[in-house]
């Protein structure tokens, strides 16, 4: 089959791989009708995620229709239309059975590698490097998905693919995001990153109550995105961001900052922003922190912070002094994609939100690797990417 598989930083190529196999009676392989290009590849295509190996296929938000089930899949059959969560859980560990399924202990193959870096290991995730499990990822013709009895999500008739495919991944982060912050109604929510991530977490703010959301970005196209749900939009290159929230929130700062950034903020940023590009290049840090810093100063006494763009490591100069005096709430995760599916599928079902909103770019899957740049570049007016194998 054909997938896109890394071969180093910045080298993203179209390959020719065995097609995957039935490897547990519970697994299911599926027909990939469309995946998408999300940020977190991005910090996989610069190289900032480590135990990536050369010929890793990689993808984690994918649909597709069932064309193989295991001997004890009692939950799908040939046919059905499913979406599949980027969080591989087993649905039955002490994790799965709180809701945590981002948290699964059981599927994570090399779960003591990240128990070295991290203390404890989350659960696997597809395309997304060794650390966590070496899974082969969805952008490619076919995927293997195991747990396939729990995870995956089955599409009823009416809804298009382009309408439920961000149910894999961005549109229940972004919803956690917002969900995190513990709206009540009437509140200011600020976010920071308006990529994907944060153009869903504009939305769901709203849908959860918000009054107002400040929307930081510096991309035009993005911004106007963000003006389009109803936010006020801030450029981090032209505006002092501290300054202009605080002007907004009678000096107060927002009730909720969200970091839909993460690791990989503009160096143009600030100051700061430099110095820790410089760090990470000389290996003496491994995160960019700069919006994390900007969102705790931003948030008021006794506010969140939610954290959902994405840091491997260890973080440096965060302050906490800042945090713990003024009663901070810190909310993060890799989101617990299955928690949130079947009410966010009925969010689409009633219209709330239409997810494809986002999407600016269609393609096959052989032209993934220019995408990757355009997406990475920001290029071409380009919001979203999805491919269809
Ligand atoms: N927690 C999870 O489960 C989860 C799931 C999906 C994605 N993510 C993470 O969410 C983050 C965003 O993903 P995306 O797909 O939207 O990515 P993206 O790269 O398309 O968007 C990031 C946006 O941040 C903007 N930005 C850069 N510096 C900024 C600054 N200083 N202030 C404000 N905005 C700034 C960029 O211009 C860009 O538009 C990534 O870190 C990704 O890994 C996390
Ligand atoms: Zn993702
Ligand atoms: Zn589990």
């Amino acid at each position: 089959m054909k997938a896109l598989a890394w071969h180093g930083k910045g080298d993203i190529r179209c390959d020719t791989v065995p097609d995957p196999e039935i490897e547990d009676g519970r697994d299911a392989i599926i027909r990939v009708t469309a995946c998408a290009i999300c940020g977190s590849d991005l910090h996989i295509f610069d190289g900032v995620i480590p135990s990536m190996q050369s010929g890793d296929v990689i993808g984690h938000e994918t649909m597709g229709e069932v064309v193989e089930v295991g001997a004890d899949n009692k939950a799908l059959k040939l046919g059905d239309r499913v979406v599949v969560p980027f969080t591989i859980s087993c649905g039955q560990c002490f994790f799965c059975q709180r809701g945590f399924y981002s948290g699964c202990e059981r599927s994570n193959p090399n779960a003591k590698m990240a128990e070295k870096l991290w203390g404890h290991s989350p659960a696997g995730l597809f395309g997304y490097s060794h650390l966590l499990g070496g899974f082969a990822g969805g952008q490619a013709e076919y995927l293997r998905v195991p747990f396939a009895d729990v995870g995956p999500i089955k599409v009823p008739q009416g809804l298009s693919d382009e309408q439920v495919l961000f149910l894999s991944d961005i549109f229940p982060t972004g919803y956690m995001a917002a969900d995190f912050c513990n709206l009540k109604g009437g509140e200011t929510v600020a976010i920071w990153g308006c990529g994907p991530v944060g153009q869903f977490a504009i939305r769901s703010a709203f849908l959860l109550g918000a009054e107002r959301v400040i929307a930081i970005d510096t991309v035009p196209e993005r911004l106007a995105l963000a003006q389009a749900a109803g936010a006020i939009t801030l450029d981090f290159l032209k505006e002092d961001i501290y300054d202009r929230i605080q002007e907004m929130t009678a000096g107060r700062g927002a009730d909720a900052c969200i970091d839909a950034v993460g690791t990989e903020p503009d160096t143009r940023s600030g100051f700061d922003a430099v110095i820790d590009r410089v760090k990470v290049a000389t290996f003496m840090g491994t995160d960019r922190p700069h919006v994390l810093r900007q969102a705790i100063h931003c948030c008021r006494n006794f506010g969140t912070v939610s954290i959902v763009g994405v840091y491997g490591g260890f973080i440096d100069k965060i302050p906490m002094g800042s945090a713990i005096n003024r009663g901070l709430t810190f909310r993060m995760a890799q989101t617990p994609v299955q928690h949130y599916l079947p009410m966010l599928l009925t969010r689409i079902e009633k219209g709330d939100i239409d997810p494809s909103f986002v999407i600016t770019h269609r393609a096959s899957l052989e032209q993934g690797p220019e995408l990757y740049k355009t997406f990475r570049d920001k290029k071409d007016g380009c919001i979203k990417v999805v491919l269809k194998p």
